[in-house]
Protein backbone atom coordinates (compact mmCIF):
# COMPACT_ATOMS: atom_id res chain seq x y z
CA UNK A 1 0.00 0.00 0.00
CA UNK A 2 2.80 2.71 0.96
CA UNK A 3 6.30 2.11 -1.06
CA UNK A 4 9.48 3.69 -0.62
CA UNK A 5 11.56 3.24 -3.42
CA UNK A 6 15.78 3.71 -3.15
CA UNK A 7 14.86 6.46 -0.17
CA UNK A 8 17.96 8.87 0.63
CA UNK A 9 17.32 11.47 2.69
CA UNK A 10 20.08 13.99 3.79
CA UNK A 11 19.87 17.60 5.57
CA UNK A 12 20.87 20.58 3.87
CA UNK A 13 23.47 21.70 5.90
CA UNK A 14 24.45 19.01 7.32
CA UNK A 15 27.85 18.77 7.41
CA UNK A 16 28.88 14.77 7.22
CA UNK A 17 28.85 13.38 4.06
CA UNK A 18 26.61 10.20 4.73
CA UNK A 19 22.92 10.23 4.25
CA UNK A 20 20.49 9.95 7.30
CA UNK A 21 18.91 7.43 4.86
CA UNK A 22 20.86 5.79 2.27
CA UNK A 23 18.29 3.97 -0.29
CA UNK A 24 15.43 2.24 1.61
CA UNK A 25 13.72 0.14 -0.21
CA UNK A 26 10.27 -1.19 1.36
CA UNK A 27 6.57 -1.74 1.31
CA UNK A 28 3.80 -1.09 4.13
CA UNK A 29 0.69 -3.17 4.17
CA UNK A 30 -2.84 -3.05 5.60
CA UNK A 31 -3.43 -5.16 8.07
CA UNK A 32 -0.32 -5.44 9.51
CA UNK A 33 1.18 -3.29 12.80
CA UNK A 34 5.00 -2.48 12.49
CA UNK A 35 7.30 -1.16 15.03
CA UNK A 36 10.38 0.29 14.35
CA UNK A 37 13.57 0.09 16.62
CA UNK A 38 17.27 2.27 16.04
CA UNK A 39 19.67 3.86 18.18
CA UNK A 40 18.88 7.75 18.49
CA UNK A 41 20.01 9.71 15.74
CA UNK A 42 19.58 6.96 13.50
CA UNK A 43 17.02 8.84 11.26
CA UNK A 44 13.73 7.24 12.45
CA UNK A 45 11.99 10.55 13.19
CA UNK A 46 13.39 11.07 9.77
CA UNK A 47 11.78 8.53 7.94
CA UNK A 48 8.02 8.76 9.34
CA UNK A 49 8.17 12.37 8.13
CA UNK A 50 8.96 11.20 4.92
CA UNK A 51 6.25 8.59 5.01
CA UNK A 52 3.73 10.78 6.25
CA UNK A 53 4.07 12.88 3.73
CA UNK A 54 5.54 16.12 6.03
CA UNK A 55 8.84 16.32 4.01
CA UNK A 56 9.88 14.74 0.20
CA UNK A 57 13.15 12.66 0.10
CA UNK A 58 16.38 13.90 -1.43
CA UNK A 59 16.71 10.75 -3.90
CA UNK A 60 14.25 8.04 -3.89
CA UNK A 61 10.15 7.55 -4.39
CA UNK A 62 7.44 7.32 -2.35
CA UNK A 63 3.81 6.15 -3.38
CA UNK A 64 0.74 5.36 -1.86
CA UNK A 65 -1.52 2.79 -3.85
CA UNK A 66 0.68 2.75 -6.99
CA UNK A 67 0.93 6.78 -6.89
CA UNK A 68 3.83 8.90 -6.09
CA UNK A 69 2.78 11.02 -3.22
CA UNK A 70 3.59 14.30 -4.81
CA UNK A 71 1.57 13.81 -7.63
CA UNK A 72 -1.31 12.99 -5.03
CA UNK A 73 -0.24 15.96 -3.14
CA UNK A 74 1.43 15.96 -0.29
CA UNK A 75 -1.66 17.86 1.43
CA UNK A 76 -4.24 15.71 0.57
CA UNK A 77 -2.38 12.47 1.17
CA UNK A 78 -1.91 13.89 5.24
CA UNK A 79 -5.48 14.88 5.26
CA UNK A 80 -7.54 11.73 3.40
CA UNK A 81 -4.91 8.72 4.40
CA UNK A 82 -2.13 9.04 6.73
CA UNK A 83 -1.96 10.61 10.27
CA UNK A 84 0.76 10.87 12.53
CA UNK A 85 1.10 10.90 16.38
CA UNK A 86 4.43 13.30 17.01
CA UNK A 87 7.03 13.04 19.55
CA UNK A 88 6.04 16.28 20.91
CA UNK A 89 2.31 15.72 20.59
CA UNK A 90 1.75 19.71 18.95
CA UNK A 91 -1.49 19.97 20.76
CA UNK A 92 -3.44 23.13 20.26
CA UNK A 93 -2.51 24.25 24.21
CA UNK A 94 -5.54 26.82 23.62
CA UNK A 95 -7.93 24.09 23.63
CA UNK A 96 -9.25 21.19 25.70
CA UNK A 97 -8.59 17.45 24.84
CA UNK A 98 -11.88 16.85 23.58
CA UNK A 99 -11.45 20.19 21.62
CA UNK A 100 -8.06 18.97 20.21
CA UNK A 101 -9.85 15.78 18.96
CA UNK A 102 -12.95 17.45 17.17
CA UNK A 103 -10.78 20.05 15.72
CA UNK A 104 -9.19 17.48 13.81
CA UNK A 105 -12.58 16.05 12.60
CA UNK A 106 -13.56 18.99 11.35
CA UNK A 107 -10.40 19.65 9.28
CA UNK A 108 -9.97 16.72 7.48
CA UNK A 109 -13.92 16.28 7.25
CA UNK A 110 -14.73 13.15 9.23
CA UNK A 111 -17.90 12.42 10.19
CA UNK A 112 -18.69 9.37 12.42
CA UNK A 113 -21.02 6.51 11.31
CA UNK A 114 -23.72 7.33 14.37
CA UNK A 115 -23.58 10.23 16.38
CA UNK A 116 -21.98 13.96 16.92
CA UNK A 117 -18.53 14.54 16.23
CA UNK A 118 -17.94 15.45 20.08
CA UNK A 119 -19.85 12.20 21.15
CA UNK A 120 -17.49 9.96 19.18
CA UNK A 121 -14.46 12.05 20.28
CA UNK A 122 -15.35 11.28 24.25
CA UNK A 123 -16.21 7.34 23.36
CA UNK A 124 -11.71 7.40 21.56
CA UNK A 125 -11.05 9.55 24.56
CA UNK A 126 -12.41 6.70 27.19
CA UNK A 127 -11.22 4.41 25.13
CA UNK A 128 -7.56 5.22 25.59
CA UNK A 129 -7.85 6.29 29.42
CA UNK A 130 -9.26 9.93 29.75
CA UNK A 131 -12.76 10.62 31.14
CA UNK A 132 -15.09 13.20 30.30
CA UNK A 133 -14.01 15.22 33.35
CA UNK A 134 -9.83 15.15 31.76
CA UNK A 135 -11.18 15.52 28.44
CA UNK A 136 -12.38 18.71 29.08
CA UNK A 137 -9.59 20.35 31.14
CA UNK A 138 -7.33 22.74 28.97
CA UNK A 139 -4.25 20.45 27.42
CA UNK A 140 -1.95 22.22 29.06
CA UNK A 141 -3.78 21.24 32.51
CA UNK A 142 -3.17 17.62 31.15
CA UNK A 143 -0.11 15.15 32.54
CA UNK A 144 2.57 14.18 29.79
CA UNK A 145 0.99 11.18 29.34
CA UNK A 146 -2.39 12.28 29.23
CA UNK A 147 -1.40 14.85 26.67
CA UNK A 148 0.48 12.10 24.65
CA UNK A 149 -3.20 9.69 24.61
CA UNK A 150 -4.67 12.77 23.34
CA UNK A 151 -2.38 13.03 20.56
CA UNK A 152 -3.50 9.44 19.98
CA UNK A 153 -7.06 9.69 20.26
CA UNK A 154 -6.52 13.00 17.55
CA UNK A 155 -4.90 10.73 15.25
CA UNK A 156 -7.49 8.16 15.70
CA UNK A 157 -10.20 10.17 15.18
CA UNK A 158 -9.02 11.40 11.37
CA UNK A 159 -10.63 7.64 9.88
CA UNK A 160 -6.94 7.36 7.69
CA UNK A 161 -5.89 4.22 6.46
CA UNK A 162 -2.68 4.42 7.56
CA UNK A 163 -1.24 6.03 11.38
CA UNK A 164 2.01 6.70 12.18
CA UNK A 165 3.64 7.15 15.77
CA UNK A 166 7.04 8.53 17.14
CA UNK A 167 7.51 6.68 20.66
CA UNK A 168 3.93 6.52 21.81
CA UNK A 169 4.35 5.04 24.99
CA UNK A 170 7.53 7.06 26.40
CA UNK A 171 5.86 8.56 28.58
CA UNK A 172 2.72 6.18 29.86
CA UNK A 173 3.36 3.61 32.71
CA UNK A 174 2.77 0.05 31.91
CA UNK A 175 -1.18 -0.43 31.97
CA UNK A 176 -1.59 2.53 30.03
CA UNK A 177 0.97 1.62 27.19
CA UNK A 178 -0.34 -1.81 27.25
CA UNK A 179 -3.74 -0.47 26.73
CA UNK A 180 -2.29 1.37 23.31
CA UNK A 181 -0.96 -1.37 22.33
CA UNK A 182 -3.91 -3.15 22.43
CA UNK A 183 -5.69 -0.38 20.58
CA UNK A 184 -2.92 -0.76 17.74
CA UNK A 185 -3.13 -4.24 17.14
CA UNK A 186 -6.82 -3.94 17.25
CA UNK A 187 -7.15 -0.95 14.47
CA UNK A 188 -4.06 -3.35 12.44
CA UNK A 189 -5.69 -6.38 12.44
CA UNK A 190 -9.74 -5.70 12.72
CA UNK A 191 -10.08 -2.66 11.20
CA UNK A 192 -7.47 -3.35 8.05
CA UNK A 193 -5.47 -0.43 8.79
CA UNK A 194 -1.89 -0.25 8.45
CA UNK A 195 0.28 1.09 11.75
CA UNK A 196 3.87 2.28 11.81
CA UNK A 197 5.09 2.74 15.22
CA UNK A 198 8.48 4.05 16.17
CA UNK A 199 9.68 2.70 19.56
CA UNK A 200 12.17 1.81 21.94
CA UNK A 201 9.91 -0.63 23.76
CA UNK A 202 11.00 -3.98 23.23
CA UNK A 203 7.26 -4.89 24.94
CA UNK A 204 5.97 -2.94 22.46
CA UNK A 205 7.68 -4.23 19.48
CA UNK A 206 7.50 -8.23 20.48
CA UNK A 207 3.36 -7.70 19.96
CA UNK A 208 4.22 -6.26 16.31
CA UNK A 209 4.02 -8.07 13.43
CA UNK A 210 6.95 -7.02 11.81
CA UNK A 211 10.06 -5.39 13.09
CA UNK A 212 12.21 -3.40 11.25
CA UNK A 213 15.55 -2.00 12.39
CA UNK A 214 17.09 1.50 11.18
CA UNK A 215 20.63 1.72 11.10
CA UNK A 216 23.48 3.56 9.64
CA UNK A 217 21.05 4.55 7.18
CA UNK A 218 19.34 1.43 6.10
CA UNK A 219 15.88 -0.57 7.26
CA UNK A 220 16.09 -3.85 8.13
CA UNK A 221 13.93 -6.47 9.07
CA UNK A 222 14.46 -8.31 12.06
CA UNK A 223 13.86 -12.19 12.35
CA UNK A 224 11.21 -12.46 15.67
CA UNK A 225 12.34 -14.37 18.44
CA UNK A 226 10.00 -17.33 19.23
N1 LIG B 1 15.64 19.32 10.54
C1 LIG B 1 16.87 18.82 10.61
N2 LIG B 1 17.93 19.49 10.11
C2 LIG B 1 19.18 18.97 10.14
N3 LIG B 1 19.48 17.76 10.66
C3 LIG B 1 18.47 17.05 11.19
C4 LIG B 1 17.13 17.53 11.20
N4 LIG B 1 16.34 16.59 11.79
C5 LIG B 1 17.17 15.58 12.12
N5 LIG B 1 18.45 15.85 11.78
C6 LIG B 1 19.61 14.95 11.96
O1 LIG B 1 19.33 13.73 11.30
C7 LIG B 1 19.73 12.61 12.08
C8 LIG B 1 18.56 11.70 12.37
O2 LIG B 1 17.63 12.36 13.20
P1 LIG B 1 16.23 11.73 13.60
O3 LIG B 1 15.50 11.35 12.37
O4 LIG B 1 15.55 12.68 14.52
O5 LIG B 1 16.68 10.40 14.39
P2 LIG B 1 15.92 9.53 15.49
O6 LIG B 1 14.47 9.87 15.45
O7 LIG B 1 16.20 8.10 15.11
O8 LIG B 1 16.54 9.85 16.81
C9 LIG B 1 20.38 13.19 13.34
O9 LIG B 1 21.76 13.23 13.13
C10 LIG B 1 19.79 14.57 13.42
O10 LIG B 1 20.68 15.46 14.05
MG1 LIG C 1 13.17 10.55 16.91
Amino acid sequence: MLRLTSVSHTYSGQRRRSAVLNGITYSFERGTFYTILGPSGSGKTTLLSLASGLDTPTKGTISFEGRDLRELGLGRYRNRHAATVFQSYNLLTYMTALQNVTAAMEITGVKPASGSRRAHALELLERIGLDKATATRNVLRLSGGQQQRVAIARALACDVDILFADEPTGNLDEDTAQGIIDTFRELAHEQGKCVVVVTHSQQLAAQSDRILVLRKGKLSQQAKAR
